[in-house]
């Protein structure tokens, strides 16, 4: 196992609240872990020693929502939507038609390609979801490549009925069959909460269903209207509520008042010609916020952590420090993974070894110069990916 001093560092963003954010810094890296962060005038020597010359380090983005086990594209639906036509939910079953004919390998080179051009832009931990099969053994084949790929997998059987089935028959086939055959290859379990989804009754069912055999629960709520999405999880508990586009007060309140992490997914409401979620009302109020991709082929086909904290302070009046906090520690709270050994989202001794480094002095720069490539190296679970 070899170790690496990172040092040079003009700002270090840790997420650490004893460490904060540290001028002329340096991290150690021993194996796939953080061994060492502080001042770079008394870091401890290593193996090997890179000088990244004043520019900013930072943990890797979590990307804590994509759905990226699918086969085909709809660039059809998008340039449609482009000229004035609404998103909708239905839309899914054009990818679930192309996923369903897809060999396994094109499906795990498609999900391996995403997840590494998505490494090339800094991000270092993945959340997939399956939800393009939507039968038992398509949602199978999706739990099982997602989970040779990513860092983490939840199941979505219930993000559309197939047309042509009755919802209640498909709900219990989510609730029985499915589940029991998904259940020990995924760690969540997700439901699309929404008209012409899944209805509050639904979603329940689904979400109680899971985790009676010990899934961890999320929600895709508040969506493309107002909706009971956000109360469902907070009742349930879920780990997050993902979009919340469209939040009535109470949602707000429920959220802050909760330890339901929400999820924001601004490259999607921009894709879809959604209003932006009111970011800064959840802040102020004292939410959990994560900012997400939510790459998928339909809604949101883009896998630029980047581009949505970008986004999000130019557009959702967050400033640089909540966004880079919502897009790294914001994810890893969304996968309960931002504490302990291993822990992701944050640069302290024992953390996961995942860290990005800016072609730039401050983190600033990602809103200061939007559109502009500024991922210059990036390490993996202790390897150098980029
Ligand atoms: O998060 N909202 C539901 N699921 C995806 C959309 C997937 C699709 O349109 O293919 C989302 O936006």
């Amino acid at each position: 196992m070899s170790s690496t001093v990172i040092t040079g560092i003009g700002e270090l963003t840790t997420n650490d609240d004893a460490l904060g954010t540290i001028a002329d810094a340096a991290v150690v890296i021993d194996g796939d872990r953080v061994a060492w962060v502080g001042h770079a005038g008394s870091a401890p020597d290593a193996d090997e020693r890179v000088d990244v010359e004043g520019r900013a380090v930072l943990p890797g983005w979590v990307d804590s929502h994509t759905h990226l086990v699918f086969a085909g594209d709809r660039t059809a639906e998008f340039a449609a939507r482009m000229s004035g036509q609404p998103y909708q939910a239905g839309g899914i079953a054009v990818t679930v038609n192309a996923t369903r004919q897809a060999a396994d390998a094109e499906l795990a080179d498609n999900l391996r390609r995403h997840v590494e051009e998505a490494a090339a832009q800094g991000t270092t931990c993945v959340e997939t979801k399956t939800g393009y099969g939507l039968t038992v053994e398509d949602e199978l084949r999706a739990a099982k490549i997602a989970a040779s790929v990513a860092d983490e997998v939840t199941f979505l059987g219930a993000h559309l009925v197939p047309p042509g089935t009755d919802a209640a028959d498909y709900v219990d086939l989510v609730c029985g069959e499915m589940l029991d055959a998904v259940a020990e290859h995924v760690g969540w379990c997700d439901v699309f909460c929404e008209e012409g989804a899944f209805d509050a009754d639904q979603s329940r069912r689904v979400l109680a269903a899971a985790r009676r055999r010990g899934l961890g629960l999320r929600v895709h709520g508040n969506q493309l209207g107002p909706g009971p999405g956000v109360t469902l999880a907070v009742e349930l508990g879920a780990a997050s509520v993902d979009h919340c586009t469209h939040l009535e007060p109470s949602d707000v309140d429920a959220l802050a008042a909760s330890e339901t992490v929400a999820t924001l997914l601004p490259a999607c409401d921009l894709s879809t010609r959604q209003p932006l979620p009111d970011a800064r009302a959840l802040l102020d109020a004292g939410a959990t916020v994560a900012l997400a991709s939510n790459c998928n082929p339909g809604s949101s086909y883009t896998s630029s952590m980047a581009f949505c904290v970008t986004t999000a302070v130019l557009q959702m009046r967050m400033s640089v420090a909540e966004a880079v906090r919502a897009a790294t520690w914001g994810g890893a709270r969304a996968l309960r993974r931002e504490t302990g050994d291993g822990a992701v989202g944050v640069l302290r001794p024992g953390a996961r070894a995942d860290l990005q480094v800016l072609d730039a002095p401050s983190t600033t720069w990602l809103a200061y110069r939007p559109g502009v490539p500024l991922t210059r190296a990036v390490w993996r679970e202790g390897d150098r990916v980029r």
